[in-house]
């Protein structure tokens, strides 16, 4: 059985990675924010809104136990998962933990042109922006480094980068 989970920043590729990844090994694929919007019916971004970002982060480990349970399945959590509760330590314990890493440049460059879906984002001026990644990345470090595995995301530009990033993940994980 196999049970993965990729963390880290928004804008590091978790969701790519992830989808492609499963795909090639023929796993199913749980995207928790997907799954968030899917049970409730509504999105990550309306969740914040009506219940604030302590209501969320309650529902979204309430989610993530229920998806843990899953088998065969690659889970990419959103970027804030690890930080919340003991969440870090209850993936740790359920299956193989990927940091997906990604430096400030690259994440703010996805993540300009990809603000609006994210609350924490959305209204953010270039430069509060940088500003904002740098300082989330700092305290986000700890958690996200107590992951088993660590993965570079820098290299999922396009389809032929992705699909190294497939073999180089399946090669750490002896798959
Ligand atoms: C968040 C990341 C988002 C989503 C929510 C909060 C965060 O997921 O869960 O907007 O705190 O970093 P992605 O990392 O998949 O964008």
């Amino acid at each position: 059985m196999i049970r993965i989970f990729l963390l880290g920043y928004m804008g590091a590729g978790k969701t790519t990675l992830g989808k492609a990844f499963s795909r090639a090994m023929r796993l199913t694929f749980v995207d928790l924010d997907w799954y968030i919007e899917e049970r409730y019916h509504k999105t990550v971004r309306q969740i914040f809104d009506e219940r604030g970002e302590d209501g969320f982060r309650e529902l979204e480990k309430r989610m993530l136990h229920e998806v843990g349970d899953f088998e065969d399945v690659v889970i990419s959590v959103g970027g804030g998962t690890p930080c919340f509760f003991d969440n870090m330590d209850y993936m740790n314990q359920m299956g193989e933990t990927i940091f997906l890493d990604a430096g400030v440049k690259v994440l703010f460059r996805r993540l300009k042109v990809a603000k609006q879906q994210r609350p924490l984002l959305a209204e953010k001026t270039d430069e509060e922006l940088m500003t904002f990644i740098v300082e989330a990345l700092q305290k986000r470090l700890p958690f996200y480094t107590k992951a088993k595995h660590v993965f570079n995301g820098e290299q999922l530009e396009d389809r032929h980068q992705i699909q190294q990033s497939v073999e180089r993940l399946k090669e750490l994980l002896n798959l």
